[in-house]
């Protein structure tokens, strides 16, 4: 059967991750986004990508300071993923103070490290590619910590009816 391609795509399973970036202490300074546009791209060195709309705060950071983290969410974040990390711009709201998301240094670059994530891929910009309407956002995971022992969570947007 053919389908929509773009109703097709919303077949792909994703992860749910709040990438993060900017000064870790700095209210104004720092912010982060819900991503689910998220791949491995290498093994060796491991690097992986973030698929971002250009107009992103969060973009505009990993810019200025040429690194970021990709904290890997589970169940204790999922509320705040969809809600304050994935609807509010970073322009206009110190997100981590609104939702009392707590943070962590991260080991090797400047980025917040979301207290509560799973797992924090911790990145260095190696480049950026325009794709569509999106901007490809390439890292490669130079540290990584493990912070909680709690399952991933897989993101799946089913938009279609016909597909459900
Ligand atoms: C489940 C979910 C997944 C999302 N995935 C992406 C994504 O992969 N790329 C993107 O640019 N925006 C994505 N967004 C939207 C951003 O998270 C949202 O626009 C955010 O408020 C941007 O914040 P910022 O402007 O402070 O960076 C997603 C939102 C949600 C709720």
């Amino acid at each position: 059967m053919k389908v929509d391609p773009f109703e097709a795509l919303d077949l792909l399973p994703q992860p749910l991750v709040i990438v993060t970036a900017g000064e870790p202490d700095k209210p104004g300074a720092r912010g982060g986004m819900t991503a689910a546009w998220v791949s491995r791209v290498s093994w060796d060195p491991p690097m992986l990508v973030v698929a971002m709309t250009p107009a992103r705060y969060t973009l505009q950071l990993i810019k200025e300071k040429g690194c970021f983290a990709v904290n890997v969410v589970g169940k204790s974040l999922e509320k705040e993923a969809y809600g304050v990390f994935g609807s509010v711009s970073g322009r206009e709201v110190d997100k981590f103070e609104k939702s009392g998301v707590k943070v962590v240094k991260a080991e090797c670059i400047t980025a917040p490290v979301l207290a509560e994530a799973v797992v924090a891929l911790e990145c260095r910009l190696e480049k950026l590619v325009e794709a569509g309407d999106h901007v490809l956002v390439v890292g490669r995971v130079v540290c990584a910590q493990k912070l909680k022992d709690e399952k991933p969570l897989v993101f799946l947007q089913f938009r279609s009816a016909e597909l459900k």
